[in-house]
């Protein structure tokens, strides 16, 4: 089944997109780099479809890092990777991920999540592919909160978790926030950075985290890429967790182009939680 892009004002639709699986990803049909970096309508369609369906795979595109960068830019605007991570030589916006010098990343998560502010999207490009395996995979964190039961919702409701990744990277987020653009709940807690629940005894806070990281990455909400060379594929950082697969011999390197993203905040009705500071715990 393929389906047309729908965007609200556009008078075209230059890309044709085909679902990849049930709860999401989206693939844009012999994507044209040309295209993808030209035309306004085929920028927004892609932009939108990255809201709907949280992952658009588009394959064989080879970019130069020029154009890798150009276009990341219609889904937001690039911003400086952290200062530890490695980059591209001679493109320092743009991270290189080389499994040759150690870089592994297979434990599901969303990136940045130990910051207040993460990012909204990111697009990364397959430079070096081991051939078999070094698959990635994506959870919709949107789906996974749809499917809770009632009851495990409104436990939720206005609960909050610390996300860390040392000292000085720590962040408090909502374990339910509103996706910035489409107001969906998001469920967001993940494997690598949530650390606990706050304000629940810590043997619930653990049973509850534990739970929810297990359904948040139940196979109906996944999609797996196998990558090509040359393929691309974007995602929105704050619906999903991705998880790369380190199964493979010989060398894997990617490279990612981050997008500007901002603040969290509580997917609930009232602006504040309750507790007496404004909505924003201190981290314990
Ligand atoms: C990432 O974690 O941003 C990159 C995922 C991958 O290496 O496939």
């Amino acid at each position: 089944m393929t389906s047309r892009a729908h965007i609200t004002g556009s008078t075209t639709t230059s890309i044709r997109l085909r679902p990849l699986s049930g709860r999401i990803g989206v693939e844009v049909l012999d994507a044209d780099l040309e295209v993808l970096l030209e035309d306004g309508a085929a920028r927004r369609e892609v932009h939108r479809a990255m809201l709907d369906h949280h992952v658009v795979v588009m394959r064989g595109l080879h970019p130069t890092p020029e154009q890798h960068i150009a276009l990341a830019s219609a889904f937001g605007d690039p911003i400086q990777p952290e200062e530890h991570l490695p980059k591209h030589p001679d493109h320092p916006i743009i991270c290189r991920f080389d499994s040759a010098g150690g870089y592994k990343a297979d434990k599901w998560h969303t990136d940045g999540t130990f910051r207040d502010v993460i990012p909204s999207a990111a697009v990364l490009c397959m430079r070096t592919s081991p051939g078999t395996g070094g698959d990635t995979m994506w959870t919709n964190c949107c789906a996974a909160y749809e499917d809770l039961s009632n009851g495990m919702k409104a436990l939720l409701e206005r609960r909050k978790a610390l996300h860390e990744q040392g000292p000085d990277a720590k962040a408090v987020h909502p374990v339910v926030v509103a996706h910035p653009e489409t107001g969906h709940p998001i469920l967001f807690v993940n494997d690598i950075f949530t650390r606990g629940i706050m304000n629940l005894p810590p043997e619930e806070g653990q049973a509850i985290l534990s739970f929810l990281l297990r359904h948040v990455t139940r196979p109906e909400f996944t999609y797996r890429h196998s990558w090509t060379e040359g393929d691309v594929v974007a995602w929105d950082n704050r619906s999903t967790q991705h998880y790369a697969l380190f199964d493979f011999e010989g060398q894997r390197v990617v490279e990612r182009v981050h997008l500007t993203g901002g603040p969290m905040e509580a997917h609930c009705t009232s602006a504040d939680d309750g507790d007496g500071d404004g909505g924003r715990d201190a981290i314990a």
